[in-house]
C-alpha cells in the first residue's frame, strides 16, 4: 500500500524523505512525491511511476528546508498520474497532505466544497482533505485538523504540513498505521518500521483516533478527546541489515535463506523442559482443555497457514478448526459465542479485513489469540494474546519466513492443545518435538538444493499454466506453492485436492501443462500414485515433490525433487521453502522482479 515519511529536524528533509520512501518500496506504489516548506511557501515535487523518476527531478532542485513529508501512492481513487500523487495541495497553498487509506464519505465532502466554489484538480478522495483543512482553518491549525478529522470516514493515516508552522508536522491516524521516531533534536514520521531503522530505534505507535504534534524536540501526542496523553516510546529491536539485501540479489531470496534462523527463533523459545511453553499468553491448559471449537482466520498466505493449522490441530488434539478468508468472514455473519477461541493470523498485523474479522469476534465476546509478526502492530493490541512469529521484518511483497513462522506457531499450538487435552502420548509427544526442533536443519538441507531447482527453473521459462495437487497437508501446501508461483511469476497457476482433479479440472490438463504433486504424505501415497498417473495419461509434465518415497515415483513423473524425511505432520514446511525457490527461479527466467509484483501491496489496509 501507500508509504508515508515526514521529517522535522536540522538536516535537510528531502534526505529522509526519499530515503525512507526507498525504504518503504517494497510496500508496492505507482507515483511518488514529496512537499517542503521553503520560506513560506510549500514546494511539492511528484512523479509518475517509479521513485527514481521522483530522485531525478528531486537531484535537480535545492529544496532547501528543515521540514517537510512525502509519499507512495498505490493508485485506488483515480489513475496513478502526477495530479492525482501525493502531497496534495489546499486550493490556497497553505496546507500540503498525505494520506494512506480511503475516505469513505469523500463524495459528499466535495460535493459540499464544489458548492462552497473549491476546484478540485485531482480525482482522489485525498484532496477533500487539505481543502477541509483550509476550510476549517480560523487562525488555529490543531483546531483545524479536529474539525476536518471530524468530518472524514473510513481509514486514514494523514501528515499534514502547514505554511502558518515551520516548526510542526501533525500526524493522524484511524486504521491506517503511522509511526514517529524521536533523533537528536529530530521527529522522523512513517507509515512503517523499515522507513526510519537506520535513523532511530525509539518510535511512538499512533493508536486509534490519535494526532500528534511533531516537533523538533519533542512529540506531543493528544487523544481523541484532544487531551495530552503520556505515550511510553516502544524499542525496535530489529537490526538495520534486516531490512537491507545484505549481498543477495532479491530481498525475497534473502528472506528465503533466512528460514531456518527464523525458525529457530519462534520455536526454541517457545520448548522449555521438553514442553511447550506459552507462559506468555493466557491459554492456560486447562482453558485449553476446554475449548469445543476454534476459528481460525486470515487473508491469502496467512488463511494457507490457516488452513495448515486446521489440520494439524484437528489430527492431534481433536478439537473441530473452522478457517475462513477475513474477508468473507466479517460479512457472513458467522456463529460465534464466548466459548470460541478464535485465531488471526497476519504478518502485518494491518490487514484491513483481518482486523475487522478481530472486532468482530471481539464483540461476540470470544477470546482472540493472534499471530502476528509486526510487534505492537492494530491486529497484536487488539487481541487478548498475541503469539509473535520471530521472522524479523519481511521486505519482499510475496511472504515466505513469515508464513513459516506462522506454520510453526502453529505446529506448537496443536502439540500444547494436543498434550492439554491428553490426546498424545509420551513418546508421540517427544517425536513431535524432535520432529518441530529438526525444521531448521531440514530446511537449510533443501535450501542446499537451490541451484537444482534453479536448473529446473530454467525448462519452465515458457510456462503459461501451472497445476500443484496434493492430498491432506499436501493439498494445503499447494494453495500456498500455488499462490507463489502465481504471484511473482504471473504463471496462471491454480491449487487443486489431487482427489477432485477429475470432478472438472482435469479437463484443462492437456500436452504439457505443468503439474507440480505433492506426494509427501505417507498414508495418501497410492492415491496420490494414481492422480499422477492421471494427469501423465493426459501429457502433463508432472514435477514431484517426494520424502523418502522418490523411488516408486521417479519413473512416473518427468522430474522429482526431494525433502528430507521427517515427521509427516511437519513436512509441509521443507515443502514450502522448496516451492518458494521454485516460484522465485521461475519469475528470475522470466525476467520479472519478484519483490516487486505487479498490483501487489505488502500491507493491505483498504477492503
Ligand atoms: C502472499 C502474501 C499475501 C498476504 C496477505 C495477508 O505472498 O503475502 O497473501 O499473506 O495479504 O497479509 P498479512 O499476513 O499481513 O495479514
Amino acid at each position: 500500500m501507500c508509504g508515508i515519511t515526514g521529517y522535522i529536524g536540522n538536516k535537510e528533509a528531502k534526505e529522509f524523505l526519499i530515503e525512507g520512501l526507498k525504504r518503504l518500496e517494497y510496500r508496492g506504489y505507482d507515483s511518488s512525491g514529496i512537499c517542503v516548506l521553503e520560506e513560506k511557501t510549500l514546494k511539492t515535487l511528484k512523479a509518475k511511476g517509479k521513485l527514481s523518476n521522483l530522485i531525478d527531478i528531486t537531484s535537480k532542485e535545492t529544496l532547501s528546508s528543515n521540514i517537510g513529508i512525502g509519499h507512495t501512492r498505490w493508485a485506488t481513487h483515480g489513475a496513478p498520474t502526477v495530479e492525482n500523487s501525493h502531497p496534495h495541495l489546499s486550493a490556497d497553498g497553505n496546507f500540503a497532505v498525505v494520506h494512506n487509506g480511503i475516505i469513505e464519505n469523500y463524495r459528499e465532502l466535495k460535493s459540499m466544497l464544489e458548492d462552497k466554489g473549491f476546484k478540485f484538480v485531482s480525482q482522489t478522495d485525498t484532496e477533500v482533505i487539505p481543502f477541509l483543512l483550509q476550510y476549517n482553518y480560523k487562525g488555529n491549525i490543531l483546531d483545524a485538523v479536529k474539525a476536518t478529522v471530524g468530518m472524514l470516514k473510513g481509514a486514514f493515516a494523514l501528515v499534514i504540513l502547514s505554511t502558518y508552522d515551520n516548526g510542526r508536522l501533525y500526524a493522524v491516524r484511524k486504521d491506517s498505521p503511522l509511526i514517529l521516531g524521536r533523533g537528536e533534536k529530530e521527529t522522523y514520521i512513517a507509515s512503517d518500521i523499515p522507513a526510519i531503522l537506520p535513523y532511530t530505534k525509539e518510535i511512538y505507535l499512533l493508536e486509534q483516533d490519535e494526532i500528534a504534534i511533531a516537533e523538533k524536540e519533542k512529540v506531543t501526542v493528544l487523544n481523541k478527546e484532544g487531551k495530552e496523553i503520556s505515550k511510553e516510546p516502544f524499542s525496535i529491536t530489529w537490526d538495520v541489515k534486516a531490512a537491507e539485501k545484505d549481498g543477495y540479489e532479491h530481498f525475497m531470496l534473502k528472506e528465503i535463506m533466512e528460514q531456518p534462523n527464523a525458525i529457530e527463533k519462534t520455536v526454541l523459545p517457545r520448548i522449555n523442559n521438553e514442553k511447550v511453553d506459552f507462559s506468555e499468553i493466557s491459554l492456560t491448559e486447562e482453558y485449553v482443555r476446554n475449548i469445543s471449537r476454534i476459528f481460525i482466520v486470515a487473508c491469502g498466505s496467512a488463511y494457507h497457514a490457516g488452513i495448515v493449522g486446521r489440520n494439524l490441530i484437528e489430527a492431534m488434539a481433536r478439537v473441530s478448526v473452522q478457517t475462513e478468508l477475513a474477508s468473507e468472514f466479517r460479512y457472513m455473519n458467522p456463529i460465534i459465542n464466548k466459548d470460541d477461541l478464535v485465531i488471526i493470523i497476519s504478518q502485518s498485523g494491518e490487514t484491513s479485513d483481518t482486523l475487522a474479522s478481530l472486532r468482530y469476534a471481539k464483540e461476540k465476546g470470544a477470546k482472540i489469540l493472534s499471530i502476528v509478526n509486526v510487534k505492537g502492530s492494530t491486529i497484536a493490541r487488539e487481541s487478548d494474546d498475541v503469539l509473535y512469529t520471530n521472522a524479523g521484518p519481511e521486505i519482499a511483497v510475496a511472504t515466505t519466513k513469515a508464513y513459516i513462522c506462522q506454520v510453526q506457531v502453529l505446529n506448537l499450538l496443536a502439540i500444547y492443545i494436543a498434550t492439554a487435552k491428553g490426546m498424545i502420548n509420551s513418546s508421540e509427544h517427544t517425536a513431535l518435538l524432535h520432529g518441530i526442533k529438526s525444521l531448521p536443519r531440514e530446511v537449510s538441507e533443501v535450501l542446499k538444493k537451490s541451484d537444482e531447482i534453479k536448473q529446473l527453473a530454467k525448462k519452465f521459462k515458457y510456462t503459461e499454466n501451472a497445476f500443484f495437487i496434493g492430498r491432506g497437508l499436501d493439498y494445503a501446501v499447494a494453495l500456498e506453492g500455488s499462490l507463489k508461483l502465481k504471484e511473482i511469476s504471473y504463471v496462471h497457476s491454480e491449487a487443486y485436492a489431487a482427489g477432485e482433479l477429475k470432478h472438472g479440472t482435469i479437463s484443462l490438463i492437456e500436452e504439457g501443462t505443468l503439474v507440480i504433486a505433492l506426494a509427501t504424505c505417507k498414508t495418501l501415497f497410492d492415491k496420490m500414485l494414481s492422480n499422477i498417473k492421471e494427469v501423465k495419461a493426459r501429457g502433463a509434465t508432472v514435477v514431484a515433490i517426494v520424502s523418502g518415497n522418490g523411488e516408486a515415483l521417479e519413473k512416473e513423473v518427468d522430474f522429482c525433487l526431494s525433502i528430507p524425511e521427517t515427521c509427516e505432520m511437519f513436512s509441509g514446511t521443507a515443502e514450502t521453502v522448496l516451492l518458494q525457490l521454485l516460484a522465485y527461479y521461475i519469475t528470475c527466467e522470466k525476467g520479472y522482479d519478484p519483490d516487486k509484483p505487479r498490483n501487489l501491496a505488502k500491507s493491505v489496509t483498504v477492503e
